[in-house]
């Protein structure tokens, strides 16, 4: 991932299209308080991004406006170069951004391979139906993803035997089946082992540049894993940007949030 190097020099509109996801002084307000308060954030296309920062710095809020739940108080938010502000969440999904919650949205009584099934783009099935409809390429794609996220020999398990972790990479499957072009994917290793966080690390360096990823994190040792550039938020602001090894060399980062 080459960075832009006079990107100040770029004209405003050149820069919402040369990103994927481009904020512009983002504000988001709750009850007088400022959740959000960006100057300016830009998510080139394909890029794995991480983003830090301290309970309530505003991560979560931030991939609300992106995906559309909230909507921004002042400022502008581009996706795909579109202005999404006037956008319902329906149509943003449309758009291609996929979202994974922190509790993995998975069908506990369905087996893996019938949630995937379920999650097909296509095939909104009624249950009846539901081997009928999938086309060979279909089971292959499935098959394919089960296989990256090493769920390949759970195929005929019921959710609710699932680890966490699986949980986890189930959810993240139903979504990459829909072949999303933003993944938002927020704190995906809390409550995970060491092995299954180092898995999922694994699996999101996989998926880099086949789709644009943004990933919320508290996990310092995952975030180093990800060897990716990371944006440090605090109280609703862009505090710091840069590589994880450069932030750690910064005194305001350091205090505001490595330093814990
Ligand atoms: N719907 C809401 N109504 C009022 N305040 C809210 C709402 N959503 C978030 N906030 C507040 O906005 C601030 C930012 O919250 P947010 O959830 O974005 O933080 P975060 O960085 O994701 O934190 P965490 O690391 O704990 O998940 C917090 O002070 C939170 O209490
Ligand atoms: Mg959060």
């Amino acid at each position: 991932m080459s960075r832009q190097p006079n990107i100040d020099r770029i004209t405003p509109i050149d820069k919402r299209n040369s990103y994927q996801v481009y904020l512009e002084r983002a504000v988001v307000v709750f009850d007088g308080f400022k959740a959000l308060d960006i100057e300016e954030l830009g998510v080139y296309y394909n890029e794995l991004r991480v983003i830090i920062g301290p309970n309530g710095a505003g991560k979560t809020t931030l991939c609300d406006v992106i995906s559309g739940r909230t909507p921004l108080t002042s400022g502008n938010v581009w996706v795909s170069g579109v202005d999404i502000m006037r956008a319902g969440d329906v149509e943003i999904a449309g758009m291609g951004v996929g979202r994974k919650f922190q509790t993995p949205t998975v069908f506990d009584s369905l087996t893996v391979w019938e949630n995937m099934d379920l999650a097909l783009p296509r095939a909104k099935s009624v249950f009846p139906n539901l081997w009928f409809r999938i086309t060979n390429a279909e089971k292959k794609k499935i098959e394919t993803i089960l296989e990256q996220v090493g769920l390949a020999t759970e195929m005929s398990t019921q959710a609710m035997y699932l680890s966490h972790g699986q949980r986890q990479w189930l959810a993240l499957s139903m979504l990459i089946l829909a072949e999303p072009k933003l993944l938002l994917v927020d704190e995906p290793a809390a409550g995970l082992t060491d092995r299954e966080t180092e898995l999922t690390a694994e699996l999101l360096l996989r998926l880099k540049g086949q789709h644009t990823i943004i990933v919320i994190e508290h996990d310092m040792e995952f975030v180093r894993r990800l060897n990716s550039f990371v944006t440090v938020m605090n109280e609703g602001k862009v505090l710091a940007e840069g590589k994880l090894e450069e932030l750690r060399q910064n005194d305001e980062v350091a205090h505001a949030y490595l330093g814990r």
